[in-house]
């Protein structure tokens, strides 16, 4: 049996998911939830990109108690410099070095040749442990390289002074007999003194990044790399819930264990698809609205007799509660505000008024009111815009030629209200119209969902909108809740449109990635 350590890349490769744009407050609340739910090491961000990543990193470097924290820097002094800075007082810091190493990567991207790469490996490793006590290194592409030379690669980076090596499947490309095989390989070859610890960092692009994170841990791993909710670019990041949950329920295949504490799962995977503005699939495997519920006749029959006749996962395993203080109209706020901790929703004194209104609004409306609908409740608050305007209400009339015009009413705490009226082919449209003319700013729609926050007539709606910054290429994922779908969509594509607004009056940096750096000279 061996312990499997887990590193969350969330705020760093999570992050990089289009439309996913945390906040420095949101990046410093997720990691705390990271902490309670038992990840070892936090990849909180990539310090050089761009001073917004940079004070993430200090923020949450100070903030960990127990867990360690670590920063992206690709070959070059000056992001191990920045990386240094951010992270010098957690701790237990660490340092993620990469360079590509594929042959598609050393001739397209970095116009290196294999020398030329093994020299910056040994000159940046040995750099940044002169540095960090801790220092990982990662081939990106490792799974397309030669597997010779990414023996080569990674005894380099051993022999400079690294303790990780991480396998990164940058482009999920991978099979898990494959990966495996190239685990043991490495595994088996790469001398060293010290202790060193192997980590696959799998890509989801053919759908088989658990698979394959699971099947390098069956051939020695030591640690993991992934996200919450499996978010992150193109098909995203393995989701780190899932390979815990495996590793719990098969360990007696895997003969692994991790220190997850499994009954967090799904506090943490709410809260970042709260702040991501991601859903979580109804049918996603450990955290998904069905993973515990039973459809068929037969399945419900054989559950009620006996629950692992069909739940290999007990709801309690992964934190699903049972409304164990339920609400209502007559709930007071004391009841309210130990809802809100039950559910780990974290929040200000100064919001707890306007939520309880909200609160009791929805109680007037609604007979039962669930964890769903306060989760939904807190995550659909309006986001203030520099003047205060939030959304108030709306008004739609059907003409004669088919088009609605749209009535959109926007106001202030001060109480000054402006109006904006346009038309469109649709409701949606007309709406939309209206909030683009009250903006006044270049922005794209690029997608646009409802859902029903949970089961009946009386459900309110949640509209996720992606929009993008058309100035900047930025992506703004954001959401509005209520129990009309049409004001919904209102709230969603206001508060989108003030983060873009945001982000043009320089109150939100602009993400930077390192795919937006063109090598690692
Ligand atoms: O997928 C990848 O290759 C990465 C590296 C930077 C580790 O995220
Ligand atoms: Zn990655």
């Amino acid at each position: 049996m061996h312990k499997v350590e887990f590193l969350d890349t969330t705020l760093r490769d999570g992050e990089q998911t289009p439309g996913v744009n945390f906040s420095v407050k949101e990046k410093v609340a997720i990691a705390k939830q990271l902490e309670k739910w038992g990840i070892s090491s936090i990849e909180a961000g990539f310090p050089a990109a761009s001073p917004d990543s940079f004070e993430a990193v200090k923020q949450i470097a100070q903030a960990m108690t127990t867990t360690a924290v670590s920063g992206l820097a690709r070959s070059v002094k000056s992001d191990i410099d920045a990386c240094y800075e951010a992270i010098k007082d957690a701790k237990f810091p660490q340092c993620h070095v990469f360079i590509a190493t594929s042959p598609i990567h050393r001739e397209f991207k970095l116009k290196k040749s294999k020398e030329e790469i093994l020299e910056a490996i040994k000159e940046h490793v040995a750099y940044a442990r002169s540095k960090f006590d801790v220092v990982e290194f990662s081939p990106e592409d490792a799974t397309r390289t030669e597997l010779d030379f990414l023996l080569e690669v990674v005894q380099t980076a051993v022999d400079a002074g690294a303790t990780y090596i991480n396998i990164p499947d940058t482009v999920g490309f991978t099979t898990p007999a494959e990966f495996g095989h190239i685990f043991e390989y490495l595994i088996e070859n790469v001398k060293s003194d010290r202790k060193i610890i192997f980590s696959p960092h799998c890509h989801d692009d053919l759908g088989m990044a658990t698979a394959n994170t699971l099947a390098a841990i069956k051939a020695g791993a030591g640690r993991v790399e992934g996200t919450v909710n499996g978010i992150g670019e193109r098909a995203g990041n393995v989701a780190l819930e899932e390979v815990a949950v495996a590793l719990n329920i098969r360990e007696d295949y895997f003969q692994a264990s991790s220190d997850i504490v499994l009954n967090e799962t799904v506090n943490t995977s709410e809260l970042v698809s709260r702040f991501s503005g991601i859903a979580v699939p109804k049918n996603k495997a450990v955290v998904g609205g069905n993973a515990f519920s039973h459809e068929s006749g037969i399945h419900q029959d054989g559950v009620l007799k006996n629950p692992l006749t069909y739940e290999i996962i007990t709801p309690e395993l992964v934190g699903v509660k049972k409304n164990s203080l339920p609400l209502g109209k007559l709930s007071g706020r004391h009841a309210f505000v130990e809802k809100l901790k039950e559910l780990a929703l974290d929040f200000e004194e100064s919001e707890i008024a306007a939520l309880f209104a909200k609160f009791k609004s929805l109680a007037d409306k609604k007979h039962d009111i669930t964890d769903a609908d306060i989760r939904a409740l807190v995550a659909g608050s309006s986001v203030e815009n520099p003047e205060g305007f939030h959304f108030k209400d709306l008004r739609l009339t059907s003409n004669e030629d088919g088009t609605i015009t749209a009535q959109v009413i926007m106001g202030n705490e001060d109480g000054e209200e402006v109006d904006i009226i346009a038309n469109g082919k649709g409701s949606v449209e007309a709406i939309f119209n209206a909030i683009d003319k009250f903006f006044n700013q270049t922005v794209k729609l690029d997608s646009y969902n409802i859902e029903a926050v949970t089961d009946g007539i009386d459900a309110q709606a949640r509209v996720l909108v992606s929009v993008e910054n058309v100035d900047t290429d930025t992506i703004f994922n954001a959401s509005g809740l209520d129990f009309d779908v049409l004001k919904a969509s209102a709230i969603a594509y206001v508060n989108a449109n003030t983060f873009v607004q945001k982000e043009n009056a320089g109150e939100i940096g602009h993400k930077v990635s390192e795919r937006d750096y063109p090598s690692n000279d």
